[in-house]
């Protein structure tokens, strides 16, 4: 499973990028929001961090308005894909986009047929805000497997990117269930490396071997 960062802030990129756990990037206005600086110089600079697929999302929500968007936005650098929400409009543009050959992450996805909608109109990426359906009471990943059967069972090339993913059991979920990728706050990232019992361990192994007064 590929892990993306969702997050708009390059130290927490740099780093996790760092560790060589970053395939890719997921950008969403409320992130940029929370950086405070201008959209296309962030989105650069994060191009710069990862060579992979870093997802900038339109905030148009007329199509043609959102083609002029998700242009600008694909000029930045070739790793950019476009994000569009799975609405009507997003889906026009989504199609328009790939005839063009500029990959789309649709997002904002809760059901199974809105992410068969957006395979076929050629979306590369498709997210599925698991998190959020968590936080009205509903199983957010009986979705994605139900998506990733449907894909299947058409050849769609179209991949599932779990997103709104909130902590280490989504991401044990996502990768059972077999999603190509995850997008995962830098704050998970991080606790995957983290075990109390690694922490001990290596405490031990590092007294013991002070005993011996040897070096390597
Ligand atoms: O990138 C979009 C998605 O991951 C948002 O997550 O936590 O705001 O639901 P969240």
């Amino acid at each position: 499973m590929k892990f993306f960062i969702d997050t708009a802030d390059v130290n927490e990129i740099r780093e996790a990028a760092s560790w060589g756990l970053v395939d890719g990037v997921t950008t969403n206005p409320s992130l940029i929001a929370k950086t405070g600086r201008p959209y296309a110089e962030v989105l650069r600079e994060i191009c710069d961090i990862v060579d992979g697929p870093i997802s900038a999302e339109v905030v148009a929500t007329e199509a043609a308005a959102m083609l002029e968007e998700g242009e600008k936005l694909a000029k930045i650098h070739r790793n950019i894909v476009v994000k569009c929400p799975l609405i009507i409009e997003g889906l026009k543009a989504t199609r328009a986009f790939a005839k063009r050959g500029i990959r789309v992450n649709v997002t904002l996805i809760f059901t199974p047929l809105q992410a068969l909608a957006a395979a076929k109109c050629g979306a590369s990426y498709l997210s599925p805000f698991i998190g959020r359906l968590d936080d009205i009471g509903q199983d957010g990943f009986q979705i994605v497997e139900q998506m990733i059967q449907i894909l299947s069972n058409y050849d769609y090339p179209a991949e599932v990117l779990v997103a709104s993913v909130r902590n280490l059991t989504h991401l044990m979920r996502a990768a059972e269930i077999g999603a190509d990728v995850a997008t995962v706050p830098f704050a998970v990232l991080k606790q995957i490396l983290h075990h109390p019992l690694t922490d001990m361990g290596l405490e031990r192994f590092l007294a013991d071997w002070r005993k011996t007064n040897q070096k390597i």
